[in-house]
């Protein structure tokens, strides 16, 4: 009975014991606890899970500031100031999403950051294909679609000693719309969600697992192959925003590089990698 009891705690059901009552399941699944998660991982990584923080991003770049292991993830059921690239909120109400950042202690060259987040992108794409099989195509560099909308994104930030200004930890904060919905007005283009069913404990140790995998074995660019089959922008024409306020530039996306680069070539012929900016698909 206890052994039953326990293996339904650890999947994220509540149970509450009363006297000579009997047991009590206090909800349905889905609740989110450290033990939910860990009970589905493979790489034995601390995880933390919060009721409400501001931003998971900052909670995990206080913990990489104190120089926390490879893989430290921390995750919350609801975000009060959650942050999206560029400047952007990234609205995340409670039940509804999964947030959550993992700390990675580079082994590897850094400077091509947009690899990080491309190997977030692919193991967004896999764990949610693991978990639910929709199959999710990725928008150069890290939007993750369903349908024309976009139920993912991440942002990723660099994390360096005060006095010698060396980056020793890279926070990648993912955001996951499972089931949320009436977006508030701003939340950016054509949000969307997963939809029902998916168990975000599951969902969070299938992220862990695929992306401390892929970063584990970065150097050989194994990944990008997998990238590649998953981009919906490979031979699709482009507008290219360089900043926030610059007009769209017009391109056809040709590629993806081994550093996640995005090859694209201009209307006169003329090509170049991209490895910062934002794109956005034109549509026929
Ligand atoms: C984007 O699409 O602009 C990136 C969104 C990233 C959101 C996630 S949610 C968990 C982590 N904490 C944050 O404050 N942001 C990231």
């Amino acid at each position: 009975m206890w052994k039953a009891i326990n293996r339904l705690r650890s999947e994220g059901f509540m149970i509450e014991a009363g006297t000579n009552k009997g047991y009590m399941l206090l909800e349905g699944r889905d609740v989110l606890t450290a033990e939910a998660v860990t009970a589905h991982l493979h790489h034995k990584v601390p995880v933390y899970v919060y009721d409400v923080v501001d931003s998971t991003n900052k909670v995990a770049a206080s913990m990489a500031m104190d120089r926390a292991p490879h893989g430290t993830t921390v995750i919350a059921d609801q975000q009060t100031a959650g942050r999206g690239r560029r400047g952007r909120s990234f609205y995340s109400p409670s039940t509804t999403g999964l947030y959550m950042s993992i700390i990675v202690k580079p082994t590897f060259d850094i400077s091509k950051a947009v690899l990080i987040t491309a190997a977030a992108a692919v193991a967004i794409s896999s764990a949610i294909n693991q978990v639910s099989g929709l199959h999710t195509q990725i928008k150069w560099v890290n939007d993750i679609y369903l349908d024309g909308k976009k139920v993912s994104g991440t942002l990723t930030e660099a994390v360096s000693d005060f006095e010698t200004g060396e980056i020793h930890r890279i926070v990648t904060g993912i955001g996951i719309n499972c089931s949320t919905e009436n977006f508030p007005e701003g939340t950016g283009r054509n949000p969307g969600s997963l939809g029902g069913g998916i168990r975000r404990s599951q969902l969070a140790a299938a992220v862990i697992d695929h992306f401390l995998d892929i970063i584990d074995d970065i150097e050989s660019r194994r990944f990008i192959e997998e990238y590649r089959s998953r981009s919906m922008v490979i031979g699709r024409d482009i507008l290219i925003y360089r900043t926030l306020d610059a007009p769209g530039e017009p391109a056809r996306a040709l590629d993806i590089d081994r550093d996640g680069g995005l090859i694209v070539e201009r209307p006169d012929g003329s090509r170049e990698t991209l490895s910062t900016g934002e794109i956005t698909i034109r549509m026929p």
